[in-house]
């Protein structure tokens, strides 16, 4: 028996402004789309923001339902919205940002385990990384490849 390690690797930003022109631009976008979201029942209000191949920016927000599970997280919102209206564009960036009260919340928001998921399979049909930034107030994180947030991706149906 071998014990193993998986180590993940990413940046950490104390302020938008340390990042790149674009990216910031993509954070700025998420913080915004905040403002997008319905969310009566948890007053957690989640924006995301993606940066296609072609420098287009598509962004969506969580809606939910009062039957809860018909709601729909910001990530998977943006990313359906982006695939359904450019699914010739691969998506290169994703910038999350959430707020409650109206205020941005200190830490970063992460995304929840199907939105992983649907990250990796648009990963997978772009055929290049998708990054991943994840804004807070005080902290700011981004991955370079959704990998970096799910490791042993399901990809394959045991071929
Ligand atoms: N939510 C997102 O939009 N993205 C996530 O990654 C996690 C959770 C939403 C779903 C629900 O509307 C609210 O946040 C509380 O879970």
């Amino acid at each position: 028996m071998d014990r193993k390690e998986i180590n993940i690797r990413y940046a950490e930003y104390c302020s938008i402004q340390e990042l790149s022109d674009s990216d910031r631009e993509l954070a700025s976008e998420a913080i915004l789309a905040t403002a997008n979201s319905y969310a009566p029942y948890s007053n957690f209000h989640v924006g995301a923001a993606i940066r296609l191949a072609d420098g287009t920016i598509v962004t969506g927000a969580n809606q939910e339902n009062i039957a809860y599970p018909s709601g729909l997280c910001a990530e998977r919102t943006a990313m359906f919205y982006a695939a359904a209206k450019y699914p010739d564009t691969p998506m290169k960036t994703i910038a999350i940002a959430a707020s409650s009260d109206g205020v941005l919340c200190p830490e970063p928001a992460t995304p929840c385990g199907a939105c992983r998921q649907v990250m990796a399979e648009y990963q997978t049909k772009g055929g290049s990384p998708i990054s991943i930034i994840l804004v807070g107030s005080e902290k700011i994180w981004k991955f370079d490849r959704v990998d970096d947030i799910l490791p042993l991706i399901f990809d394959s149906l045991g071929k």
